[in-house]
C-alpha cells in the first residue's frame, strides 16, 4: 500500500534521506526508529506530502505523489491521519471542535449533527466521551493524546502516522497509548507507522521495526529479533538499554 522508491532528500549540503526504499503492506504496524536528526520526521513530511522529495517516488495504493497537484493532494490526506508529536491541540478549541477540526474545514461539508456523531465515535473509541466541552489545557497531558489521535483518526483513514506518540509521558500513560495504538490499529484493520524513541512503544505498537541509519533502512527486524540483532548500528544505539 505505501511503496517508497529511492527517494532522496537533502536540505542544503546536508542529504537527510539517502535513496530509500520501503514497502509496508496493508495492514501493517510499522515502528522507525533512529538517532535524532536522521530524518524520521521528514519522512512523515514527504508520506503526506507536506514536503518534496528531490528524486525518487512515494506511491499510496497506486497513487504517485510526486505530481499530484494540491486538490490531489488534499483528497490523498483525507485518508491519511497524522498524529503530531505533543498532540498539537488548538488551543482556543475545545475537544469537539479539535476531533471534528478536519471534517469541518473541508469543501464538502457533512452537516453538524452527522459532524457530531462522528465525534462522539472517536472520543468513545479513544476512551473520552464525557470531554466534549473540555479545552486542551483542562487535560492532562496522556489525555490531550488521546485527543489528538481522535482527531488524526475522524476522517477514518486507513493510514495513520504517529510522530513520536508517547514521549514525555509517564509508563502507565505510555502503556495505555499504546495499548490505544495497537488495539485501534486492528480494530480498523489501519496501516500504521509509529516513530518512537521509547522502546516499550518500539516493541508494543509494531510489528515490524525499521531503524534509519545514513538516510535510509537498515534490514527489519521483529519486536521479538531486535534485542539480539546482529546489524552492527542498530546494537550500537541500544546498547545497555535493550
Ligand atoms: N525544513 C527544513 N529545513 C532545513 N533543515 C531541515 C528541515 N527539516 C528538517 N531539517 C533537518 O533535517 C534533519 C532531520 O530532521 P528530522 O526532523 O526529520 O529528524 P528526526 O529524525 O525526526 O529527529 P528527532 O528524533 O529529533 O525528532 C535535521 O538535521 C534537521 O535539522
Ligand atoms: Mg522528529
Amino acid at each position: 500500500m505505501i511503496n517508497i522508491r529511492q527517494i532522496s532528500k537533502r536540505f542544503g549540503q546536508k542529504k537527510i534521506i539517502n535513496d530509500l526504499s520501503l514497502q509496508i503492506e496493508d495492514g501493517e504496524r510499522a515502528c522507525i526508529i533512529g538517532p535524532s536528526g536522521c530524518g524520521k520526521s521528514t519522512l512523515l513530511k514527504l508520506l503526506t506530502g507536506l514536503s518534496k522529495v528531490d528524486s525518487g517516488d512515494i506511491l499510496i495504493g497506486d497513487q504517485s505523489l510526486t505530481n499530484l497537484d494540491e486538490e490531489g493532494l488534499y483528497k490523498l490526506r483525507k485518508n491519511i491521519g497524522f498524529a503530531f508529536q505533543s498532540s498539537a491541540l488548538f488551543d482556543s478549541l475545545n475537544v469537539e471542535k479539535n476531533v471534528g477540526f478536519s471534517l469541518c474545514e473541508t469543501p464538502d461539508r457533512a452537516s453538524d449533527s452527522l459532524i457530531l456523531d462522528r465525534v462522539q465515535e472517536m472520543l468513545d473509541l479513544v476512551g473520552m466521551s464525557g470531554f466534549e466541552k473540555a479545552m486542551p489545557s483542562d487535560l492532562s497531558g496522556g489525555q490531550q493524546r488521546r485527543i489528538g489521535l481522535a482527531r488524526a483518526l475522524a476522517n477514518r483513514p486507513k493510514i495513520v502516522l504517529y510522530d513520536e506518540p508517547t514521549t514525555g509521558l509517564d509508563p502507565q500513560l505510555c502503556s495505555n497509548i499504546e495499548d490505544l495504538i495497537t488495539n485501534l490499529s486492528k480494530k480498523l484493520n489501519l496501516t500504521s507507522i509509529v516513530i518512537s524513541h521509547q522502546i516499550s512503544t518500539m516493541l508494543r505498537t509494531s510489528e515490524k521495526i525499521y531503524f534509519m541509519h545514513e538516510g535510509r533502512f537498515l534490514k527489519p527486524e521483529s519486536p521479538e529479533s531486535i534485542r539480539n540483532s546482529t546489524q552492527a548500528p542498530l546494537h550500537a544505539f541500544f546498547k545497555g538499554v535493550l
